[in-house]
Parts: C-alpha cells; structure tokens; sequence
C-alpha cells in the first residue's frame, strides 16, 4: 500500500467510524454489529500502526465522537472517562502483560496480579458523591464531557442516595448501567404493543432510557446498575482494584459476582473461558472480560495511552454474528421422511468456529426469511447452540434480481411426492420404505452414538454398503461378517478396519433395551421415552406384544399411556410401528441376531429419592450428563429449569439467572462437592 492510499483510507475510515459513533452514542440506534465496528477500529488502527505519521487528528484513536444529546445538558468530568483497549486472542492478552513487566522493569517471576471481571454491554455512568449525597449522575460522553442525567439516575433501585458516614468526601462511582435481557424482552414487548421505539438490543434500550429528557420516562424503564471502578476520589478506601471495589460493594452498590483476582495468566485465562461458557445463563448480556492491573500505585505509573489505560484490557469474546453468502440450499430427507432445507454457505467464523452449513428448518423459514440463492445473510452462534441464520442483509434492489426459492414438490431420492399434510409446518416424502433416503437415514440413526453405537459406521460406510445391497435392514448388519469376500479389497478399507468394524458389531449383539428401542426409530421415541418404554417392559417382546394387542384392546393400550413420560401421542405412534408388517418383519429378524438383557434400572435409596433437581453452571470433576445419570440412579428427578416444584439446585461456577431463581423461591442451593458427597453416601 502506498502512503497516499493510505491516507486516503484512513480520511475514509475517520469518517465511518465517527458516523457509527454517532449512531450508536447518540442515537442510541447503531447500523452495524459490535463485531463489525470493532473490525474497522482494528482495521484503523493496523493502518496507523504502519504510517505513524499519518495518524490523523480526527483518528478514531485519538477522539471519541459522542456529542451529547441536544435535550441534556453537558457537564465536564472531573476525571477523564476512559475507554478500553481490546484483545481479541490469548496471544494479545499475553503481550499485555508482557507490556506491563517491561514498563515497570518487572523480571519474568515477578507477580503481576490482575483482576478480571466480566464486561457488562450497558452504558457507561459516572456518579458523583460529594460529603456522601449523590450529586452528579453523568453518561461518558466523549470521556471529557459528559451529559447530566442526575435526575434519571436518582430513578434507579441500584443506586443509592447516599454514602455511609465511613466514605470519603468526594467520591465518584464508575459502572454500567444496562437492562437485564428478560426486561428488555418484556420493555420491547410493551414498546411494541403500544406503537412505540423497539429497540435493537439491551445496550441501546438502556441508553435510550436512561439518556431521556423527562426522568419520568427513564424511572418506568428497569434500569439496573453494576459497579465497576471510580473516577475523582478525594482519599480511596483500599490500595488494591479488588479493595476499592470492595469498598464501594459494602456501600450497598452491586459490583460482579464474578470479580476475581489472580496471580497467574493461565488461571486468568481459565475464568475467561468459564465466564464465556456461562455467558448464555447469565441474566444481562456482556461481551469479554475486563482485566486491571490490581496493585493501585502500579496502575499509576502505568497511566494512559490517548484514551484508553496501561493498566487495563478488554478481552472480547470471538464474534458471535457474521455475515456471508448463501450459495445453495440442498433438502436433506430425514429417516422419518421430512425434508429438511440446509443452507450451504461461503465458510466464515462466527463466535471462534468455522461455519459453512445452517438448518434453515422448514418451507415457512425459507418464506418468512425470503432468502434467496446469493443472497448475502447475517448468521448468528450462540454458546453452543448451532449456528441459525437470522436474516437477509442483501441490498433491497440486488435481493429484488434474484430467483424466490421455490420449494420441491416430490422428493429428490425416490421422486415420490414430497406434501405438507394437515396443519403440519414439515413436508415429508410420501415414499416410506421405497424411499433410499429414508431407510439409509434409519440405519444411519440405527449405528448412531445415541443408539447401538457401532462405531466405525458412518453415514459413508452405511450409504456404501446400502448401495452394494450389503445392508438393507437392521439384522444385515449383524450378517456383514458373511461378506467378508465383498469387503475384502474396498477402496478405503484396510483389514485392519474391517476386523476393527466387525469386532465392534460383534460388541453389540446383547445390546441394551432403551437403546434398542430408540435405534428402531419409532416415531416419537427418543432416548428418555426408549428408556422409559423398557424400564416399564424390560423385554421387546413385552412392549411388542401388549402393542400388538393395544391395537384392539383398551386395557392394553392404557398399559402404554399410563407409564410417566408416556401420553397417548406416543403411545399410539407405538401401536401404530407394531402394527406394521414390515416393521414386525424387521424386528423379528433383528431378534434373531441380537438378544438385549432383561432392562433393569436400580435405584439407590438416598435423600433425593424422589426430589426434583437443576443443574446448573459449570461442573468441575463430572460431566452434566454423568450427574444427571447419578441423580437419576439416587431416584432423583432432574429438571432444565427452576421452579416452584424443585426441591434442590446444584450450582457450579458461574451459574446466573436459575441460582438467581433459586434464591428467590427459597430453594436449597448445593455446589458440586455437597453433591458428590451425596452420590458418594449413596453407594
Ligand atoms: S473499566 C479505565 N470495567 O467498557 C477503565 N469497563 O469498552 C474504564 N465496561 O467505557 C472501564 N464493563 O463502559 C470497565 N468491568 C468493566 C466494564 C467496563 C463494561 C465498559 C465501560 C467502558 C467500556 C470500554
């Protein structure tokens, strides 16, 4: 790049980033994502590090354009607000403290402790307390000038009138202010009902409410506070980060339940992945950790770089939205026959994955969103949940030239007819057994983990040996072993895997009922119901039997709806698989391969014998699925939410809203060791 192209990107970029300033700090209504404006300040700044002499005045680096609201009026900070750096990796977070060794001529063993918190994505406050009476209530501004909302702020629960007698004379409180995610739910919600703003996320609701002109408004908005340093302070109570934050908790302001202080990097890195695998529970929405430098005369001869502190650092999470282009939408044919539309994309990362594949669900998705073939779509990740596809960001006119998609009508495996029968949102393949694709997906979910999990048979080995008619059924698979001429010689497979494979069918052949049951893919049976079914029977051909009767007889048929966990919907979906001739055939034959043990759930005597319980936050020496199979063994229930009906919760780190709920109902709250001890009581 040659410096004048330089320039001239950096006068562009100068120019956008202050139009996104304003949008987002003084209309409270941004026009791009968190993830892409942080994209160009990266970009800027790569820019300015390259041609230092090119830093421009008007640099995003150097000014924060966020002129204040034309209704309030400006009141200049006593201290400076500033802003934060931002990290993006571990690696950046490590030259931050390699930064800081080197600044303060620390050798390599030295301790550097820092604290870490979460970010909290509000708006940021500045209150002032002078002889322990809130005076000054003042949003950041542009970190020298701020906007007076004293009497908006004096509407806020979270923030109290008045400092304990203890407190210095002039105090300033620095923290965020922000909406809960469940308010700002219910505040669009409301907004929406009676014609009102709708706002784009928490962050802008809360600055919407707080920065108004009339503080009525503001006091009818659930604004909550949450502190998380200070500003002008005429003596401080403590010589630490962690001690002053202390200090200003014990003065009745809530400070973040995850603030820790640690001594070493890795330790800190750990909470960082802790707090970002927590995010999703906890109740307001946050965007990194905030790490500081913990000893307070080092944050002083640390000072600031323009207009962010030495000290300090924001170490964002991984983007949790993206956007990319839609290159093809390919129907997938499900073992039940639905068809599925899957969206094939332009890879791209969203929150710290590769994405090239999102379910688009359904023909209504498809409609709702009037996505298109090239349309360019903005994809959204979670925590773990899988990527979804949030809508269509193509310009109108470029969208507008593109082919409607247009949904098949007959099913691309078998060219049966593809119908949506009544009231039904799924179109299904009308092909049933004929149909390839539906019995290869049988198997497939036959062989899967869930299932029978033979392992070493994939969707390809299953296609291929579906194909070379080697497998047709469930019994063939046990019978591959008399094939060993065609297997013999496969492209791709080495003896050793063959005997690999085959050892591995031969490991299930006393395969385990609930998982039988679920492998046979009756309809409405899943893990716990296929559970449920043989805990009830303990043998296939108990629950073959009584089906097979509950065709004709009520009695029979209510032996099946009264098992808990079992209503009439699934009940007849079970008369209704054993009804089936082919379907009898099959387990006959599969019957004659494999011979599942009686099924037998024993249950320990222990005192949450018949008690409801919740997991929840992060579990340190067992998986969640391993402490539901022990509650399940000790004869407990467990539940995915708090309610008035749990008995007992289980909190691990960094649990949010359901330990919050816990504590409001008045329901025992555990952590994992008082459990364990439970399972270990036990037997
Ligand atoms: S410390 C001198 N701690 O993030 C350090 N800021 O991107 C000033 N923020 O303006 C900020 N949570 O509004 C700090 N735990 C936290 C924070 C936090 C959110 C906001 C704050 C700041 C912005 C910088």
């Amino acid at each position: 790049m040659t410096e004048a192209e330089a320039a001239a990107e950096l006068e562009r970029r100068a120019a956008e980033i202050a139009r996104h300033n304003f949008l987002y700090h003084s209309e409270d209504d941004p026009k791009i994502s968190d993830a892409e404006y942080d994209a160009l300040v990266r970009r800027n700044s790569e820019l300015e590090a390259e041609f230092p002499h090119l830093v421009r005045e008007d640099s995003p680096n150097v000014q924060v354009g966020a002129a204040a609201a034309a209704h309030l009026s400006t009141v200049p900070h006593a201290a400076p607000m500033l802003s934060l750096e931002n990290a993006f990796s571990e690696e950046e977070v490590r030259d931050f403290v390699g930064r800081i060794r080197r600044f303060l001529k620390l050798g390599p063993d030295a301790e550097v402790a820092l604290t870490a918190e979460p970010k909290i994505d509000g708006l940021s406050c500045s209150l002032r307390y002078e002889k322990r009476k809130l005076v000054l209530g003042a949003t950041r501004g542009d970190g020298t000038i701020g906007e007076d909302v004293t009497p908006n702020v004096r509407t806020i629960g979270d923030i109290p009138e008045t400092l304990p007698p203890t407190a210095p004379e002039v105090f300033e409180v620095r923290g965020e202010v922000y909406m809960s995610k469940a308010d700002f739910a219910s505040l669009n919600q409301r907004q929406a009902e009676a014609g009102g703003k709708i706002f784009a996320n928490p962050r802008n609701a809360a600055a919407g409410s707080l920065r108004q002109k009339d503080a009525a408004v503001t006091a009818a908005r659930p604004l909550r506070f949450l502190a998380h340093g200070w500003g002008e302070a005429s003596a401080l109570p403590g010589e630490t980060q962690g001690e002053v934050v202390r200090a200003i908790e014990s003065w009745r302001f809530p400070v973040s339940a995850d603030l820790k202080r640690f001594s070493t990097l890795e330790k800190m890195l750990d909470h960082y992945r802790t707090i970002e695998k927590g995010r999703a529970d906890l109740p307001f929405d946050i965007d990194g950790v905030v790490y500081k430098v913990d000893r307070l005369d080092w944050q002083r001869r640390l000072g600031q770089v323009a207009k962010a502190p030495r000290w300090a650092l924001a170490h964002k999470f991984p983007a949790e939205q993206a956007e990319t282009t839609l290159k093809a939408i390919d129907i997938q044919i499900g073992r039940t026959g639905k068809l599925t539309p899957v969206a094939r994309l332009e890879p791209v990362t969203v929150g710290g994955v590769v994405v090239t594949n999102a379910t688009l669900h359904n023909a209504d998705e498809i409609e709702r969103l009037d996505i298109r073939v090239g349309d360019r779509v903005l994809l959204q990740r979670a925590g773990d949940v899988i990527p979804q596809i949030v809508g269509v960001v193509t310009r109108p006119e470029a969208h507008g030239a593109l082919p409607v998609y247009v949904f098949p009508t007959s099913c691309e495996a078998c060219g049966s007819a593809a119908v949506r029968e009544d009231g039904e949102v799924d179109i299904r393949c009308t092909g049933g057994l004929v149909c390839p694709a539906q019995r290869v997906e049988r198997l497939r979910h036959f062989v899967s983990r869930q299932a029978l999990d033979i392992e070493g048979l994939g969707q390809k080995s299953i296609e291929e040996f579906f194909r070379d008619s080697l497998v047709h059924s469930p019994a063939d698979i046990f019978r591959i072993k008399d094939h060993s001429d065609a297997l013999a010689g496969r492209e791709g497979w080495a003896d050793i895997s063959i005997r690999n494979l085959l050892d591995s069918i031969e490991a299930r052949r006393q395969p385990p009922l609930d998982r039988l049951l679920f492998g046979l893919g009756i309809r409405h049976v899943g893990r716990v119901t296929g559970r449920d079914l043989a805990r009830h029977f303990g043998t296939l051909e108990a629950l073959r039997d009584t089906a097979a009767r509950a065709a004709s007889d009520e009695n029979a048929l209510a032996d099946i709806v009264c098992i808990e966990g079992v209503g009439p919907v699934v009940a007849q979906a079970v008369v209704d698989f054993f009804a089936e001739p082919h379907n009898l055939e099959v387990v006959e034959d599969l019957l004659g391969e494999v011979s599942p043990p009686l099924f037998e759930v024993k249950t320990l005597e222990s005192p949450v014998s018949g008690k409801t319980l919740v997991f929840t936050g992060s579990l340190e020496t067992i998986s969640r699925d391993e402490a539901k199979a022990q509650a399940e063994i000790l004869g407990a229930k467990v539940a995915g939410s708090v309610s008035a009906k749990t008995d007992l919760v289980v909190a691990g780190p960094g649990a949010g809203s359901k330990l919050k709920k816990a504590a409001e109902l008045g329901i025992e709250v555990i952590d994992e060791a008082a459990w364990n001890a439970i399972v270990a009581a036990a037997g």
